[in-house]
């Protein structure tokens, strides 16, 4: 309804991105948990087998390129602009962007399901077209990072900035390494590994959370009417306890994702296998360790965030209009 209220005659990207977030997130609900009732009280899925695991993965990997990813790329196309201060790089690439995405997305489930009893060229084929996406992600990446070009000076003063260019940094790195992981030869070393947990983060944390950060404080002292956030400081420390916390997590993640690997793979020369699992399992502590501190560094800026925030609405209300996002 917001939109169809609209006073400008084209839809901007954004909500191009909005609304392909909140329809496909509904159409995966629906498709995923078709079920076939044969009591009151219970049902079975409407798909057998393996059929069930694909559509399952049609909608995990979906959720990633739609509820991770859509969702969180028109926030980047409404907040870097409005932060910026300038339009959008490309206003065409965008609208590339935005359909090639949508096409490639929707076929990229199977690289979830390598070396299972999905039939080979359904992998095959969703390792093409995941490859084949690191296009769309990379030219969205670029057209956000560009339409700081002319005001690179930014960076260096506003830390708002850093957290809208570093989360796209963190998105073209993991879109990316999930390319590269939906390879079949490298999927057989990663999958199961701590490796995919590293992937995860470097997606939820780096790209999903610090843009989150990032609009939010674009939006808060806007929302609430007040001249800027209350410290500025702040939103430095912040930026770099969400930034080391997401390297230590990623970069710990990695390095016992791969020892994880190829320890499970190592055999002797009789056959059988070099370490045990709980071998491997004793070796991954101290990783484990680091993943901690990364994980409690990046909590302790969510919570000098929420501080900073507290202390912003105790200011007081700004009296002139002119902080207004639409004005913005
Ligand atoms: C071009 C884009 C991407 C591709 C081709 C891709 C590919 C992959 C691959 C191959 C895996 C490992 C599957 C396995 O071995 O089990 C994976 C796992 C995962 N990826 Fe990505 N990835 C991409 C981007 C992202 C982004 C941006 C995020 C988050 C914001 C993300 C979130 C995840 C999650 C949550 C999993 C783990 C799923 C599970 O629980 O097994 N991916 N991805
Ligand atoms: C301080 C921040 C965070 C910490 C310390 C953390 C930690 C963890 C841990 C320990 C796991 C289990 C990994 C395993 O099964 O071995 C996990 C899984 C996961 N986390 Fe986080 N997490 C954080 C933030 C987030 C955020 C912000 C998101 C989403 C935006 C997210 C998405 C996920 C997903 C999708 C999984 C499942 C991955 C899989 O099973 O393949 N996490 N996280």
């Amino acid at each position: 309804t917001t939109v169809a209220r609209r006073t400008t005659s084209h839809i901007y990207v954004a909500n191009w991105f909005f609304g392909a977030y909140i329809l496909t997130i509904a159409m995966l609900h629906v498709v995923n948990n078709l079920e076939v009732p044969i009591s009151m009280w219970k049902s079975y899925s409407l798909y057998p087998g393996t059929i069930d695991a694909m559509v399952q993965w049609w909608y995990g990997h979906n959720a990633v390129g739609f509820f991770l990813t859509a969702g969180f790329l028109g926030m980047m196309y409404y907040f870097v602009p409005i932060q910026a201060g300038r339009p959008v790089y490309s206003y065409r690439l965008s609208i590339v962007h935005f359909w090639a995405l949508i096409a490639v997305y929707m076929w990229a489930g199977p690289h979830h399901l390598h070396y299972s009893s999905l039939p080979d060229w359904v992998q095959s084929l969703g390792m093409v077209f995941s490859i084949v996406l690191l296009a769309p992600s990379w030219g969205g990446m670029i057209n956000g990072v560009m339409t700081l070009s002319g005001a690179w000076h930014k960076l260096r003063t506003d830390p708002i900035i850093r957290f809208l260019i570093v989360s796209l940094s963190f998105y073209g790195m993991s879109t990316f390494e999930g390319p590269m992981m939906s390879i079949k030869t490298v999927n057989a070393l990663s999958h199961n590994t701590d490796w995919t947990i590293g992937h995860v983060h470097s997606g939820a944390l780096g790209w999903v959370a610090m843009i989150t950060m990032g609009s939010m404080y674009v939006l808060i002292p806007r929302v609430f009417n007040r001249k800027g956030m209350f410290s500025t400081a702040w939103i430095y420390t912040h930026f770099w306890l969400s930034t080391i916390g997401t390297v230590l997590y990623i970069a710990s993640m990695w390095v016992s994702g791969l020892m994880q690997g190829l320890m499970w793979r190592a055999v002797n020369t009789d056959g059988t296998l070099t370490y045990s699992f709980v071998q491997e399992m004793e070796s991954r502590f101290p990783y484990y360790v680091v993943r901690l501190i990364g994980g409690v560094i990046f909590f302790s800026g969510m919570l000098l965030m929420a501080w900073n925030v507290y202390k912003t609405l105790k200011e007081e209300k700004n009296d002139s209009n002119e902080s207004n996002l639409a004005t913005a």
